[in-house]
């Protein structure tokens, strides 16, 4: 595998690692404010970015490739209302999309095939990432305001529930 390609697959490990740990701090933040269905949605939101990291940790053995593994970063946020962890989300899947986008653009400057195909779930994937944080947001602004309202986004977001990537199911 091309070194730059397989470095930033490498690296997009650590990155999606710290994504899941970063919205388990948006869960515990929901969890101690009472809104335990936001909780439930970032709890389940943190499996499926370890996840992600497991995708490309599996592709990159399948491929002879070495791990290496890098401290993950603490997330550090500090939120004093609703709609902040929103607005962080929204703002960090931009940020992996863009992660995403240049692995890509490696992979297609090295004439690499089959690491543009593996990606193409992830670019999907990433539409509906910021389309969730998106609608999250605005239900927020919408809704947020009123306590029954809330109550019922709340219980909305309780229902989510966790589903392994066929990716992952296969193995
Ligand atoms: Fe793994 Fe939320 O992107």
């Amino acid at each position: 595998m091309d070194k730059k390609v397989y470095e930033l697959l490498n690296d997009q490990i650590n990155k999606e690692l710290y994504s899941g740990y970063l919205y388990l701090s948006f869960a515990d933040y929901y969890e101690i404010e009472g809104l335990k269905g936001f909780a439930n949605w970032y709890t389940i939101q943190a499996q499926e970015e370890r996840d992600h990291a497991l995708i490309i940790r599996k592709y990159l053995l399948d491929n002879d490739c070495p791990i290496v593994l890098g401290a993950i970063d603490k997330p550090d946020k500090t939120f004093t209302d609703f709609l902040q962890p929103l607005e962080a989300a929204l703002e960090h899947e931009r940020y992996v999309t863009s992660l995403i986008n240049d692995i890509y653009a490696a992979a297609e400057a090295a004439n690499d095939y089959r690491t543009k195909s593996f990606l193409s779930w992830f670019i999907d994937e990433q539409l509906e990432e910021e389309s969730n944080a998106s609608d999250m947001i605005s239900n927020m602004k919408l809704f947020g305001g009123d306590a029954k309202a809330l109550y019922d986004l709340d219980k909305e977001y309780a229902a989510r529930v966790y589903s392994a990537p066929t990716a992952l199911a296969e193995e």
